[in-house]
């Protein structure tokens, strides 16, 4: 069985719909692959409660604890080993890893930015896109690299910039096409690492 384990910080609606996706589209018989974990630096993240009713186990480890994020690296990445994770999948985990995280994960490890990169890394993507005056907006599910927001991509949606768009409005019809692009670059990675391993 393969396992995947994805890290979150807040509402974990990417989570969900990777969750939801997994369920309806019976990754387990299909795929081979669960996802085995879902781990939060915030005892308060929302989406805990929805993975706990999902009958997916859940660990927390807060940041803050750490006297380092050297240190707070190490623990993360000893709770995601227990799973002997296939693919980590990073889903509005707000914290910057450590080059030993990101190395240690190399080629299984992925995230969603809510802007087309490379245009946009870092934060208020959606507000900075208004102020560019750009036309189109959208989200990239990519591989993640020692540097942020960048390495290889593996998904886009776009969507447009409407009269009247504020970062609000912008954020959410982007975030209902993070919920389409993010399960299924999931499940395309999971199948073409079966066959590769085939
Ligand atoms: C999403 O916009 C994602 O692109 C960004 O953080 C947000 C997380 O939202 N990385 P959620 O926690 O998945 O609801």
């Amino acid at each position: 069985m393969k396992n995947i384990v994805i890290l979150i910080s807040g509402s974990g609606s990417n989570m969900a719909a990777i969750v939801r996706a997994a369920e309806q589209g019976r990754w387990a018989e299909r795929l081979n692959a669960r996802v085995a974990a879902v781990l939060s630096n915030r005892a308060d993240a929302q989406g805990l409660v929805f993975a706990q009713e999902h009958g997916i186990p859940t660990a927390v480890l807060d940041h803050k604890a750490f006297p380092s994020r050297e240190a707070f690296d190490a623990a993360l990445m000893a709770e995601i080993d227990q799973q002997a994770p296939d693919l980590v999948v990073l889903a509005g985990f707000m914290r910057i890893l450590t080059p030993g995280f990101v190395a240690h994960y190399a080629g299984r490890l992925i995230n969603i930015h809510p802007s087309l990169l490379p245009a946009f890394p870092g934060l208020n993507t959606h507000q900075r896109a208004l102020d560019a005056g750009c036309r189109f907006a959208g989200a990239t599910v990519h591989q993640v690299t020692a540097e942020l927001d960048h390495g290889q991509i593996l998904a886009q949606a776009v969507v447009p910039i409407l009269p009247g768009d504020t970062a609000a409005t912008l954020s959410a019809r982007v975030l209902s096409q993070e919920h389409q692009i993010y399960p299924r670059a999931v499940a395309a990675w999971i199948s073409d690492f079966s066959q590769s391993v085939a």
